[in-house]
C-alpha cells in the first residue's frame, strides 16, 4: 500500500513512523513535510489547501490511501476532491469537518445528540461584549472566562483567565481583527483527549491522552498549540473512557449520519472530567498534536490497514486494537518567543533518531537543520510506566541544542505522582 500523508508537523512525522511499521505499507509520501519526514517518505511540494492539487498528486504517484493531518485542508473539503478522484482518503468530508470548523454546527450537533458540553455564546458586535462577559466568568458562578476565536486558531486563539480585564482585552482584540468571539462556560476538571477512528456509525477509540496547552510549567502563561502529552491516563477509569465512547462519541457520530454528513476519519473528543461527569470542550476532525505522538508510539496494530479500513467503509470488520503495555510521553521543544512571534532560522543539533519528531524544521543547502516554526520538535519517550517514559523522553530532550528554545519540564508529572484525582 502506498500512503500519502498531508501535513508538515510532528503529528504527521508520528503518522509516518507508525505507518512504516505496518507490513502492508510499502511506500510513503508526504506533502509538504519537513526536514525529519524527508528521511521516511518522498516529499512533494503542493498546496495542501487545494483539493485539486492534492487529488492530482495522489493520482500521479499512485497513492492507495491519502491521510490528511491538519484541519484546514479538511475543513476546505480536500478529502472530497481526493475521493472524487477515486483515491481512498482518511479524513472527513468538508461537511463533516464542520464539527471542528464551525462552533455553531458543533454545538447544534451536540445538543441534538444529547451530549453535555459547555454553554456558549458568540459575540460579533463589540457593543454586546460587556453584557456577554457578565453572563460568563466569575460573576456568573464560573471560575474563569473562556474566550475563544470562533474560527480555526490552532489553540492559540484561546484565553482562560479569572481576570476580567485580560478576558475583555483578548475578546476586544479578536473583534477588532474582525473575528467573532466565542465565550464559553469554564469546565472544571482534568482534561482528556480521546481520539476515535470513525466510519459512519462505527467508532474505535484509541488510548486516552492528555495534552498541556499552556506554555509554562504548572499550566502558566499563554495557550499554545500544545507543549506535551502523555498516554494512557492512569487516573482515568476504563468505565469513564467507555462512557465517553458510548454516551458522547457514538451519539455524535450517529447524529452526523442522520444529518447526511457521516464522519469518516479521526473524531477527536476534547473533554473535561467534571464532578458531573465528562463534558465536551470541543470536537476536532483530525488527530491532535501533540497527543498523536504519544498515542501512536504505543500502537501495535497496523495503522495503514486501520486507516484504510475506515476510509473504505470496513472499520466494523477491523480486529480489536493491540497496544504496547506501559506509557508514552511527548515533550515539545519550542522556539524562542513561542507562542508569540517565534524566532526562526536557528541551527538545531541532536535532532536525529526515531525519538525526535520534527515539526518546524527545514534542511539548509549545507545540510544543517534549522528551525522554521514555533513548535520545532516533539520528543517521544516510552517506558513500562509513566515515570520511566518521562525519564526516557527528557533524556533525549536534554541532548537537543536549539538556541533560545524552551520546553515544559512537568509533562506527565502530576499523573505519574498520583496527583490527578477525580
Ligand atoms: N492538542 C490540541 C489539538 O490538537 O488541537
Amino acid at each position: 500500500m502506498h500512503v500519502l500523508v498531508i501535513g508538515s508537523g510532528a503529528r504527521e512525522h508520528a503518522l509516518l513512523l507508525a505507518l512504516q511499521r505496518d507490513p502492508q505499507v510499502d511506500a510513503l509520501s508526504i506533502a509538504p513535510g519537513n526536514a525529519g519526514t524527508a528521511a521516511l517518505a518522498t516529499t512533494y511540494d503542493v498546496d495542501i489547501t487545494s483539493g485539486e492539487a492534492v487529488a492530482q498528486l495522489a493520482t500521479e504517484i499512485g497513492a492507495d490511501l491519502v491521510v490528511i493531518g491538519p484541519e484546514v485542508p479538511l475543513v476546505l473539503g480536500v478529502s472530497d476532491a481526493v475521493r472524487a478522484a477515486g483515491v481512498a482518503c482518511f479524513g472527513p468530508t468538508g461537511a463533516a469537518a464542520r464539527i471542528e470548523g464551525s462552533k455553531a454546527f458543533a454545538k447544534d450537533v451536540m445538543t441534538a445528540a444529547g451530549v453535555r458540553t459547555a454553554l456558549s455564546e458568540v459575540v460579533d458586535n463589540p457593543a454586546h461584549l460587556d453584557a456577554a462577559l457578565d453572563r460568563f466568568g466569575p460573576p456568573a458562578g464560573n471560575r474563569a472566562w473562556v474566550v475563544k476565536d470562533d474560527g480555526l486558531a490552532a489553540g492559540k486563539g484561546v484565553v482562560v483567565t479569572d481576570d476580567r480585564t485580560l478576558a475583555r482585552a483578548h475578546a476586544a482584540g479578536l473583534l477588532d481583527d474582525g473575528h467573532p468571539v466565542l465565550l464559553e462556560s469554564f469546565l472544571d476538571g482534568p482534561e482528556v483527549s480521546l481520539f476515535c477512528v470513525v466510519d459512519g456509525d462505527s467508532v474505535v477509540p484509541l488510548l486516552p491522552a492528555q495534552d498541556f496547552k499552556r506554555v509554562g510549567d504548572g499550566d502558566t502563561g499563554p495557550n499554545t498549540g500544545g507543549m506535551g502529552a502523555y498516554a494512557p491516563l492512569p487516573w482515568l477509569p476504563a468505565e469513564i473512557t467507555a462512557a465517553i465512547v458510548e454516551d458522547i462519541v457514538k451519539p455524535v457520530a450517529a447524529e452526523l449520519v442522520r444529518r447526511d454528513c457521516a464522519f469518516s476519519g479521526l473524531l477527536y473528543a476534547g473533554l473535561a472530567i467534571t464532578p458531573d461527569g465528562p463534558s465536551v470542550v470541543e470536537f476536532n476532525c483530525r488527530f491532535g498534536d501533540p497527543e498523536t505522538q504519544a498515542v501512536l508510539a504505543l500502537l501495535e496494530s497496523p495503522l495503514g490497514q486501520l486507516l484504510h479500513a475506515a476510509a473504505t467503509g470496513r472499520l466494523a470488520e477491523f480486529p480489536e486494537l493491540r497496544w504496547r503495555d506501559g506509557a508514552a510521553v511527548t515533550v515539545v521543544v519550542a522556539a524562542e518567543n513561542y507562542p508569540a512571534r517565534p524566532r526562526i532560522g536557528d541551527v538545531i543539533v541532536g535532532a536525529e533518531g526515531e525519538k525526535v519528531l520534527h515539526a518546524g524544521t527545514r534542511r539548509n543547502e549545507d545540510g544543517t537543520i534549522v528551525s522554521c516554526g514555533g513548535r520545532v520538535l516533539s520528543v517521544v519517550g516510552v517506558g513500562d510506566d509513566l515515570t520511566a517514559a518521562c525519564a526516557d523522553c527528557y533524556t533525549t530532550v536534554e541532548q537537543i541544542r536549539l538556541p533560545g528554545s524552551h520546553f515544559r519540564r512537568d509533562i506527565g508529572q502530576a499523573a505519574a505522582q498520583g496527583r490527578i484525582r477525580l
